[in-house]
């Protein structure tokens, strides 16, 4: 094989000053100060441990992602992106996001971020509302949250996202729709609208809060959806908006299947190699044994048959039309090895093809589950 998928790299950061009753990611409640120089040794050590699995490939965008971030010194921020780029080819123009929490920003430390190599700032907003950043157990309020965001936007970086969540517990359409006005009125150029799912071994799962029901959530998606498009934004994903050109591209590149580098607490990777298998890695998750230099917790070589599943759950994802070129650069695969399944897709009409793209209909994205398992190896 000669063309390998673009590699974007993703750097976990674990601590967040507490958690959220909703979160499960693996973000653990800060005791005392963030190790920052220690743990920035360690995820560069474990860089260092996983370069062997890169073939040598240009990075092309890079996710530092929690947790919290923005919990990191700006110092340490310098250090590790000074350390990624001495030992990786990074792009010129890679795209560099960083997730930051309205309550831990600093204004200095935003710019000295930037100055450290981060374009891109993706800021936890979640609602717009005191009461209900109250009820989300947020350590912010709105104010501190316009405040991060016209930061953000004075720094003239390449772009910035606000993540927003709606169907909160008790949300009406109106304070849903509300929410959305004022992030609006802040003119990202990147909207994450994500609707609150109650996951389990969360505070969530264990009281739920009451959340408003199928059909208020039906018209919360159906105006917020109008509103967004009203002011110029479109739809790339299930849960992502952006203004025209200012997708992430860290994130497209995941949904076209493409290859990323995991690094730090719980990350993971998916790396194709040169002669053509697809290696899964997970970091270990818990910061104490991670911290031990136990970095790799598994790895394993993805079975060819569960390649083309793989490949269209996370490309189906976006609204797209998907290049049909991209199936054998990203999978290794021939199309013929499929062709079968894709007639039976086209028969259902749950997908159109031209000679170039393959493109899923509104039929198939209602079935989405009877169309992913026709690809599916029994
Ligand atoms: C890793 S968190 C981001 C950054 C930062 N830790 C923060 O919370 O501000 C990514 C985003 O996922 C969304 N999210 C987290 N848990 C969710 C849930 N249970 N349902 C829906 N969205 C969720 C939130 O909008 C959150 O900002
Ligand atoms: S701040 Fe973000 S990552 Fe941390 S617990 Fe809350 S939602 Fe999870």
């Amino acid at each position: 094989m000669n063309t390998l998928p673009p590699l974007s790299l993703y750097i976990h950061i674990p601590w967040c000053v507490q958690k959220c009753p909703y979160c499960d990611f693996n973000s653990h409640a800060l005791k005392g100060e963030v190790p920052h120089d220690d743990y920035v040794a360690h995820l560069l050590a474990d860089l260092d441990a996983d370069l062997h699995l890169t073939a040598g490939r240009e990075v092309r965008t890079i996710f530092i992602g929690g947790g919290t971030p923005s919990l990191l010194s700006a110092a340490a921020m310098q250090n590790l992106l000074d350390g990624v780029r001495a030992r990786l080819p990074l792009a010129a123009d890679a795209e560099i996001t960083m997730e930051a929490n309205p309550g831990t920003v600093e204004a200095d430390r935003f710019s000295a971020y930037q100055r450290a190599g981060v374009n891109r700032i993706s800021i936890g907003v979640q609602s717009f509302s005191a009461q209900k950043l109250e009820r989300l157990g947020r350590i912010h309020g709105p104010q501190e949250a316009k405040r991060a965001a016209h930061l953000a936007a004075d720094l003239n970086l390449r772009s910035f996202n606000l993540d927003l969540m709606h169907g909160l517990p008790d949300q009406t359409l109106e304070e849903a729709l509300d929410d959305l006005r004022q992030a609006i009125a802040l003119n990202p150029p990147h909207l994450s609208w994500y609707q609150l799912t109650i996951e389990p071994n969360t505070m969530y799962a264990s009281r739920p809060p009451t959340l408003p029901d199928d059909d208020a959530l039906w018209d919360i998606f159906e105006q917020g959806d109008q509103l967004l498009t009203a002011a110029g934004y479109l739809q790339y994903e299930t849960s992502a908006y952006a203004k025209p050109g200012y997708q992430c591209q860290h994130n497209l590149n995941y949904w076209r299947f493409g290859d990323y580098l995991g690094i730090g607490c719980g990350a993971h990777g998916k790396l194709t190699q040169s002669d053509g298998q697809i290696l899964r890695t997970v970091k270990t998750k818990h910061p104490r044994g991670y911290m031990q230099s136990r970095y790799m917790d598994k790895m394993h070589q993805v079975e060819t048959k569960e390649l083309p599943f793989e490949f269209f759950m996370n490309r189906f994802r976006l609204l797209e039309a998907a290049p049909r070129e991209e199936f054998a650069i990203y999978t290794g695969l021939d199309e013929s090895v499929i062709r079968l399944q894709l007639d039976e897709a086209i028969a259902k009409n749950y997908l159109l093809e031209t000679n170039a793209h393959w493109q899923i209909t509104q039929h198939g994205k209602l079935f989405l589950n009877s169309l992913l398992e026709l690809f599916l190896d029994e």
